[in-house]
């Protein structure tokens, strides 16, 4: 019995293009890029039903010819490449050649198209492999592509469309995506006979910013540009306070291709540090311009996601300008003068500006009353008609952060010489990793050398670090490198850590009962700190809740 046997080619068709078309959202990436390959100035899509009754996309690009009409929806027919070595020089959306061939196989196309010279244009029809002839079409130049039918014949796909709303949401967030790449194009969507979306041609970068992240959020928005190994980027980032709980808020265009790249947020989110809190995700877009040939587009059949040759450093190198930029966590100005431009300082200014209004700093005027403590971890306290909710171990881990930083790099940053030289034992995991790392540690005030496989010689530590377990800072130290995205930190970033890291182990925890007098110790040293409403990490430090809240919670008014 021969159970082996080659698939008749219709499935192979339907199995290809099922990995490049699965929702409307697919098919409208594709005769968007193409619009956009054919160098058109204006667009204009219309959806039924949010695409799932039928898509039409018309553009005033370049066009084709009958002959070209005749040929574009074949599988492996592009005049976008043509050799191997094209591959890896690519300068458009489109490559494949598939993107028109795969749409055929799931659904009914009608395409007619008219070249600027030529006095009529073509129309035809194609389902599958079967195309109708040509017929004369009187329209004006550009292409237009009308989708119906989708997914008619594979029923398998056909019950997983989803609901109009859903489709029509993911189209629109496409297209805002490609906003971005669009400087000279206008476009216009509509669903039936409502225009959902429109973005007229010749807008500014910012104003699409504006359309993309809205208005104020792109105003607050702060710019970085930097170089690194012959690539350009250029950086928009928002203001922390409008971070958001989804990580896709943020935009990465490469060579001008939307792309997915998350260790780009996770890059971002970590040079932001504790002005995030724990589970929020910045929003920005991150333009970088590389050398063709230094990115590879063809790694996914949908071509969302690149393969950039120095990807790591690129990625610390946004890092970095981020850092210095924003100046954080070490130097938030809490200057509130207020200057208007977009400039660091004033970035820096606001920031402080905006932890003032959350967290005003005071003291504390009627002693007489008591701080009480809940649950073992927070501590209440109240204060001209407002409670004060403490979590104490944030509040402690603030206080420490804050005296170690402090220590660190306004008195004395020079390490502090060991009695007689100490031998760490650690992992040759671990050895392995920091030998790798050697210049880092010892720029953050470690004098230490690999003594063998084993173990480590220190001869001398930061002060921050000493009296504590040598072990422990500097495999935390290690720790904190290894799960960053890029592998390598700043040697400030890494600093900010290990001292955050000191000042969490070093803390009151959550849980641990305080005495009347230690509860006093800490709400007083509390109240001294001048604008930080978070720990280290982020988490918040205080709640404050109004008189007016609990009367209206019973209510009282
Ligand atoms: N809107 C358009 N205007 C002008 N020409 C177009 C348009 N859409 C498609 N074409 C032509 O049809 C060809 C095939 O398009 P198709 O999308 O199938 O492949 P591609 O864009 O070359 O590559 P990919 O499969 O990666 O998208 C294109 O190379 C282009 O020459
Ligand atoms: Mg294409």
């Amino acid at each position: 019995m021969v159970r082996l046997r080659v698939l008749p080619p219709k499935v192979v068709a339907h199995i290809a293009a099922g990995q490049v078309i699965d929702y409307p959202v697919s098919i409208v990436k594709e005769l968007l890029e193409n619009a956009l390959d054919a160098h058109a100035h204006t667009i204009r899509l219309s959806l039924e039903e949010g695409g799932n009754s039928r898509i039409i996309m018309a553009d005033d690009g370049v066009g084709m010819t009958k002959e070209e009409l005749q040929l574009c929806a074949q599988a492996h027919t592009t005049s976008k490449l043509q050799s191997v070595e094209d591959l890896s020089d690519i300068r458009t959306y489109g490559f494949r050649g598939e993107g028109l061939a795969s749409i055929t196989h799931v659904s009914r196309m009608k395409i007619s198209s008219r070249c600027w010279d030529d006095p009529i244009g073509w129309t035809i029809e194609k389902r599958g492999k079967i195309a109708s002839e040509p017929t004369p079409s009187g329209m004006r130049p550009g292409t237009s592509i009308s989708i119906d039918q989708l997914f008619e014949e594979i029923p398998a796909r056909k019950k997983f469309l989803r609901a109009a709303s859903t489709e029509r949401k993911s189209i629109l967030q496409l297209i805002h995506k490609y906003l971005l790449t669009m400087d000279d194009v206008g476009i216009q969507v509509y669903d039936g006979t409502k225009e959902i979306f429109s973005c007229p041609r010749n807008r500014s970068r910012e104003e699409r910013l504006g359309l993309l992240l809205g208005d104020d959020v792109a105003a607050s928005a702060f710019f970085i540009e930097t170089e690194v190994r012959g690539a350009h980027i250029v950086v928009y980032l928002a203001h922390p306070k409008h971070a958001r709980k989804s990580m896709s808020y943020g935009y990465v265009i490469v060579n001008g291709r939307p792309v997915a790249l998350p260790e780009c947020t996770t890059t971002i989110k970590e040079a932001y540090g504790s002005l995030l809190e724990p589970r929020f995700y910045p929003e920005y877009a991150v333009f970088i311009t590389a050398d063709p040939r230094d990115v590879d587009c063809n790694i996914d059949p949908k071509k969302q996601r690149v393969q950039l040759l120095h990807q790591n450093e690129i990625l610390r190198a946004l890092q970095e300008a981020i850092i210095k930029a924003i100046r954080t966590p070490f130097s938030v100005t809490t200057d509130p003068g207020v200057v208007r431009d977009r400039s660091m300082d004033t970035y820096s200014a606001a920031l402080a500006r905006e932890d003032k209004v959350l967290w005003t700093p005071h003291t504390r005027k009627s002693k007489n009353k008591e701080v009480l403590q809940v649950f073992n971890t927070y501590l209440i306290y109240e204060e001209n008609d407002r409670l004060f909710l403490f979590d104490q171990h944030a509040a402690h881990e603030r206080i420490l952060f804050d005296q170690i930083q402090d220590d660190y790099y306004n008195k004395h940053s020079q390490p502090i010489l060991l009695e007689k030289p100490q031998l760490c034992e650690l992992s040759a995991r671990d050895i392995h990793e920091i030998e790798e790392l050697l210049p880092l540690f010892r720029n953050i005030g470690f004098a230490i050398d690999i003594f063998n496989n084993s173990t480590l010689r220190v001869d001398a530590v930061p002060q921050w670090a000493k009296r504590r377990s040598l072990r422990t800072v500097l495999t935390a130290c290690l720790d904190d490198i290894l799960s960053s995205p890029i592998g390598h930190f700043t040697s400030d970033q890494q600093t900010h850590l290990t001292l955050s890291y000191v000042a969490c182990r070093s803390a009151i925890k959550a849980g641990d009962l305080l005495s009347s007098k230690e509860r006093e110790a800490l709400l007083n040293k509390v109240l001294t700190l001048d604008h930080h409403y978070t720990c280290p990490h982020g988490r918040p430090l205080v709640i404050e809740l109004t008189r007016t809240y609990f009367e209206k919670l019973f209510k009282r008014t």
